[in-house]
């Protein structure tokens, strides 16, 4: 999608007016230059209550004498806030049809700048299909070309915003694109390779691979166990930006497990395929350094992916086995399913190398995660209250929900009843299984320069099993992989 701004009140191709709920004629500011048949139509279908207005609802008008038009509700004027502008800019790509051609036209009726760079958002993340894996579609179209209009004075401060928003929506397709690819091409190595070309890209930003014979040296014995029983053998990704700049920046972590059987702890067959998707952590996070890269952000972040695919094998690791972490801690392997915090004990430790402000890590960690929030919400723990009110809130903002969950000693305690071991990958029973993950991570969270009695690290954990795909509400996405938190994050490190 092309978006252009400009005043001016010409109208290419189709126009697109966002209504507000209520609205019984054309608005003045939408009339000038519409073909006069065309207004009449409209005015019809307002005047006649035909289109309410409500929010997300859509209406295509060819008229008679020319000119096409798509109505696109905004809900009630008091309650129209940057996401109603947003959700009323996705609505309008979901619905528009073939027939209304390429190019729109937007035009407000009195909207402040951020609502209107929102509309333009939502049109540009609606803007999104995974195809690469069907044959070449000879009908396919051409790339939308959309003009928003505004008044003069705003031309510049709007077109500033939109060229953000497009660089922030690019992280999320990136994600999104990362969580679609089938797990036959989207393994560790792939995932790793796909990273270190993309940072050619960039002058600032530099990609290391810790492949698995560095990591079995290192003696990141989470990542190893978790991924020895597959033929694409695990790696780490670690992605730096700006990391010649003085003092500390966000650390971000992610579980990328690009296939997970279960492992020997094999998992019923059924939507077995959506394992593809257990690398949706990783993906959040390449997709955030994506965000962040191509709208040219000048601070320090890193980021660290742990990539793996969980397979049973004569060669993988079985429940009983005991393992060795980067942290030096040991953890009884109950179940080969629970493999997504081995994996973040060894990126969680290692973060605390590059000494961060903070480090927050993205898993698809628990179905018990799905069963509490379902697919509205992410799970969000904390050793920080006043850090998770900042990422609730950073999520407020740009309107993706992470909802606080408690971090208790109880659910630590579980964790560490192993009879041989440090620790154990699994709770006593079912209750709480998202608590008790996040618990069993925070051991992993390091002090401060490792210091044996200095503080921890402030960190959080965002569980986005159910809100990284399937969220069938969301007008933002459609189906498949939904780029969760890019935006979310993009909005906490560039607001501090
Ligand atoms: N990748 C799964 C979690 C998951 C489940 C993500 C459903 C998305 C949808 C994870 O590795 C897993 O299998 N977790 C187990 C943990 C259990 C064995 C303690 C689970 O949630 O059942
Ligand atoms: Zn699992
Ligand atoms: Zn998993």
């Amino acid at each position: 999608m092309k978006v252009s701004v400009s005043p001016g009140h010409n109208i290419n191709g189709t126009l697109i007016m966002p209504i507000f709920e209520g609205t019984e004629s054309v608005p003045e500011s939408h009339a000038e230059g519409m073909h006069t048949a065309l207004k009449s139509q409209v005015n019809m279908v307002l005047g006649e209550g035909d289109f309410k207005g409500k929010a997300k609802s859509t209406m295509s008008l060819v008229g008679t004498e020319g000119g096409k038009a798509m109505l696109v509700g905004l809900g009630k004027k008091e309650d129209a806030d940057v996401h109603a502008y947003r959700k009323a800019g996705a609505a309008v790509v979901a619905a528009r049809k073939k027939s209304l051609g390429t190019e729109l036209t937007v035009r407000f009726s009195g909207a402040p700048v951020d609502c209107m760079g929102s509309f333009a958002e939502g049109m540009m993340l609606r803007d999104y299909s995974f195809d690469n894996y069907k044959a070449e579609d000879e009908d396919k179209e051409d790339e939308l070309e959309v003009r928003v209009t505004c008044d003069a004075g705003q031309e510049k401060e709007l077109s500033s915003l939109i060229h953000t928003l497009a660089g922030v929506t690019s992280g999320v397709h990136l994600s999104r694109d990362l969580g679609n690819m089938p797990p036959n091409d989207m393994y560790p190595e792939a995932f790793a390779d796909q990273a270190w070309e993309w940072a050619k890209e960039f002058d600032n930003v530099q990609v290391t691979i810790i492949n698995y014979d560095q990591a079995q040296k290192a003696g990141m014995g989470g990542l190893v166990a978790v991924g020895m029983g597959s033929s694409r053998k695990p790696c780490m990704v670690i992605f730096e930006m700006n990391s010649d700049k003085k003092g500390r920046g966000p650390m971000l972590v992610g579980k990328g497990i690009t296939f997970d059987t279960g492992g020997i702890s094999l998992k019923p067959g059924a939507n077995m395929d959506e394992m593809k998707y257990d690398m949706g952590g990783s993906a959040t996070v390449f997709g955030t350094m994506q965000a962040l890269a191509a709208t040219g952000f000048e601070g320090k972040v890193t980021a660290i992916t742990c990539m793996a695919e969980n397979m049973p094998a004569a060669n993988a690791q079985r429940p009983g086995d005991v393992i060795t972490t980067l942290s030096g801690k040991t953890i009884e392997v109950l179940n080969t399913d629970a493999e997504g915090r081995l994996v973040l004990s060894d990126g969680l430790w290692k973060a605390g190398e590059f000494d961060p402000e903070y480090i927050i890590d993205f898993a698809t960690l628990t179905g018990a995660c799905v069963v509490a929030l379902g697919h509205e919400a992410t799970g969000l723990w904390s050793n920080d209250d006043d850090f998770r009110t900042r990422i609730h809130e950073a999520g407020n903002a740009v309107g993706e929900l992470a909802w606080p969950m408690p971090l208790l000693p109880a659910f630590e305690k579980e964790m560490t009843d192993s009879k041989i071991a440090d620790t154990r990958n699994l709770g006593a029973g079912r209750w709480g299984g998202a608590n008790t993950a996040a618990a069993f991570l925070k051991q992993f969270v390091p002090n401060r320069n490792y210091e044996k009695d200095g503080e921890q690290i402030p960190w959080a954990h965002m569980d986005i099993a159910g809100t990284y795909w399937g969220a069938k509400t969301n007008t933002m996405v459609g189906n498949g992989a939904t780029g969760v938190h890019v935006r979310t994050m993009y909005h906490l490190i560039t607001n501090g």
